[in-house]
C-alpha cells in the first residue's frame, strides 16, 4: 500500500514554484500577490486562510488578509472584490467559502474579475473548464490530478466513482477526471445523497474519491481490494485528549480501507496540502500572464 503523501508534493511544488520566483524577481517582475477576503471567524475557514497566507510566504510571493466582519453586507463585499479587481498590486484572489446566509454566493462570485479568480469559480471559469479549455482549475480537484500524476497512478480507462457533487470538488473532479487530460481518460461516476445502491457502485471502481463531508464514511466494505482512494475529507471532531481538542477526520475510515487499497491519501496530510499549493500555482500564472 503506497500514502499518497500531499504534505511532501506540496512542499516540493512550492520548492518548485518558489524558484520560478526567483527567476521572475531577477528578470525585474515583482513576486506573486495573492489576496484573500474573509468573512466571520469560523474556525476551519480561519485555519484555511492563515496556512495560505503561510504557504505565500514560503514561495516568496506578498499576500494580503482581508478580513471582514460576519455581518458585512452584500453590497459591501461586492465593493471590497471591486477593489481588489482595480488593484494593479494584486494578481489574483479568493473569497473563502463558505459565507454567511445573507450573502448570495452566486453574486460574490460573479463579482470577481475572471482574470485574478485563481480558485477557478467564476461561471466564465467553470466553462472554460468544462470545455477543457485554458483557464485555472478549482484548487483541489487540481491538487488530486497533480497528486495522481506525480505518484503515477493510471486513470486511463479506469472507474472513477466520485462521491459528492459539490460545485467546488465533486463536480469539477467528474468533469476534469474524463477529459483527454494527465490524470483524466477515465469512466467517471458521479455520486450523491440521492444516489441508490452505492456500495455496489463503489464496489465497481478503481479509484474512490470521497467528497461528502461526512467522517469516516466509507469503509472497507464500501472497496475492492487494490483500489485508490483519494480522501477529500475534513472535518473537526470533538476528542478532550488533544491539546487543541478536536482531531480531524476524513471521509474515509482510514485504517480499514487502507487494509484493502493500493494507494490512499491520509488526513491530515493529503489532499488539504495539495489544494494550498495549487493555489500558488494559480496564482504563479496569473502573474506571469501580467509580466
Ligand atoms: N472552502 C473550502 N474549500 C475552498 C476553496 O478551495 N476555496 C475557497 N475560496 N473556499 C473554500
Amino acid at each position: 500500500m503506497i500514502i499518497l503523501d500531499g504534505k511532501a508534493t506540496s512542499n516540493q511544488l512550492k520548492e518548485e514554484i518558489a524558484i520560478e520566483v526567483q527567476e521572475l524577481c531577477k528578470s525585474g517582475v515583482r513576486a506573486p500577490h495573492l489576496a484573500a477576503i474573509l468573512v466571520g471567524s469560523n474556525g476551519a475557514s480561519l485555519t484555511y486562510v492563515n496556512a495560505k497566507v503561510k504557504a505565500c510566504a514560503k514561495a516568496g510571493f506578498e499576500s494580503t488578509l482581508v478580513s471582514l466582519e460576519e455581518t458585512i453586507s452584500e453590497e459591501s463585499l461586492l465593493e471590497e472584490i471591486n477593489k481588489l479587481n482595480n488593484n494593479a498590486e494584486i494578481d489574483g484572489f479568493i473569497v473563502q467559502l463558505p459565507l454567511p446566509k445573507h450573502i448570495d454566493e452566486q453574486k460574490v462570485l460573479l463579482a470577481i474579475d475572471p482574470d485574478k479568480d485563481v480558485d477557478g469559480f467564476h461561471p466564465m471559469n467553470v466553462g472554460k473548464m468544462t470545455l477543457n479549455l485554458p483557464t485555472f482549475l478549482p484548487a483541489t480537484p487540481f491538487g488530486i490530478l497533480e497528486l495522481l500524476e506525480r505518484y503515477k497512478v493510471e486513470t486511463s480507462g479506469k472507474h472513477v466513482v466520485v462521491i459528492g457533487r459539490s460545485h467546488i470538488v465533486g463536480s469539477p473532479m467528474s468533469i476534469l477526471m474524463s477529459q483527454k487530460r494527465p490524470a483524466g481518460n477515465a469512466t467517471v461516476t458521479i455520486t450523491h445523497s440521492r444516489t441508490k445502491n452505492l456500495k455496489e457502485i463503489t464496489l465497481q471502481a478503481d479509484i474512490v474519491i470521497a467528497a461528502l463531508g461526512i467522517p469516516e464514511f466509507l469503509t472497507a466494505d464500501m472497496v475492492k481490494d487494490n483500489v485508490t482512494v483519494i480522501d477529500v475529507g475534513i472535518t473537526r471532531i470533538a476528542d478532550d485528549t488533544k491539546k487543541n481538542g478536536y482531531r480531524l477526520a476524513g471521509d474515509v475510515h482510514f485504517e480499514s480501507v487502507a487494509k484493502k487499497a493500493s494507494h490512499i491519501t491520509p488526513v491530515p496530510g493529503g489532499v488539504g496540502p495539495m489544494t494550498i499549493a495549487m493555489l500558488l500555482k494559480n496564482t504563479l500564472i496569473a502573474a506571469k500572464k501580467r509580466a
